[in-house]
């Protein structure tokens, strides 16, 4: 299965890209995981993305496009894979078609989870995430870890990500409208887009996910 997940900022991608990398048996690829472990490893990649990120704006296209086919150029994406957070714009969007009509394959779906703006500027400013593994997502509220500051699963640090500062969220959900939305009518026009509603339990939503999407071939 080759999937894209879409939605805005908060809609809960990574946390919906984790259980269903895992019950579909693919890597979850997420450029902003790759930023990251960039900017904490402390690397010349990870310097230059840093100055967007923290503005809420996208890291240009020459960067971005570079790192994400190299990460879909290893071996275990061959079979397939679960694109969170790329493409993020048509230009992306274009690069990724061009990709994968050289190297003869194809996507299943887009996966499009729609939320509305006040649910996921909450989910952002409760959000905590787990230093040692971006996987593991938490909320004040609405995921509470057992200990405050601690991951359940693996004990590691839990941190609010500097990104989630109200008025960078605004800019990014800003950006969202304006450059990535775009994309959906991209692949709407290859009949690929398959639009959930991203609200509810986690679990819920992952069934809703499953559900929706074309049958394993
Ligand atoms: P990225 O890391 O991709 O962030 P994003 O798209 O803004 O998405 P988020 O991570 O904020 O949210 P999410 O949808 O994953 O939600 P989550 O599951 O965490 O990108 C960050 C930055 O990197 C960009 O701004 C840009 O600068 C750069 N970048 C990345 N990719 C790029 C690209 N391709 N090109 C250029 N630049 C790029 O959930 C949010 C919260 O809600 C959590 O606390 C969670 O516990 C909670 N939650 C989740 N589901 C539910 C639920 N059902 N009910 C209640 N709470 C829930
Ligand atoms: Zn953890």
């Amino acid at each position: 299965m080759r999937i894209l997940l879409v939605g805005p900022p908060g809609a809960g991608k990574g946390t919906q890209a984790a259980l269903l990398a895992e019950n579909l048996t693919i890597p979850h690829i997420s450029t902003g995981d790759l930023f990251r472990a960039n900017i904490s490893d402390g690397t010349e990649l990870g310097r230059k993305a840093q100055e967007y990120m923290r503005e809420g704006k996208l890291v240009p296209d020459e960067i971005t496009i570079g790192m994400a086919a190299d990460r879909m150029a290893q071996d275990d994406a061959g079979k397939g894979f679960l694109l969170d957070g790329f493409p993020r714009n048509l230009g992306q969007a274009e690069a990724l078609d061009a990709l994968l009509r050289e190297s003869g394959q194809k996507l299943d779906a887009v996966l499009n989870l729609e939320a509305p703006e006040e649910e996921v500027v909450k989910r952002i400013a409760g959000r905590r995430m787990c230093r040692k593994d971006s996987s593991h997502i938490f909320h004040a509220e609405f995921h509470r870890p057992e200990t405050e500051g601690v991951c359940d699963i693996c004990g590691g640090e839990l941190y609010q990500r500097e990104d989630d500062a109200e008025d960078t969220v605004r800019k990014r959900l800003e950006v969202y409208r304006e450059e990535t939305e775009p994309i959906i009518d991209h692949y709407r026009e290859q009949g690929l887009v398959v639009t959930i509603e991203a609200l509810g339990a986690v679990p819920e939503v992952t069934r809703r996910a499953l559900d929706a999407l074309p049958e394993r071939g």
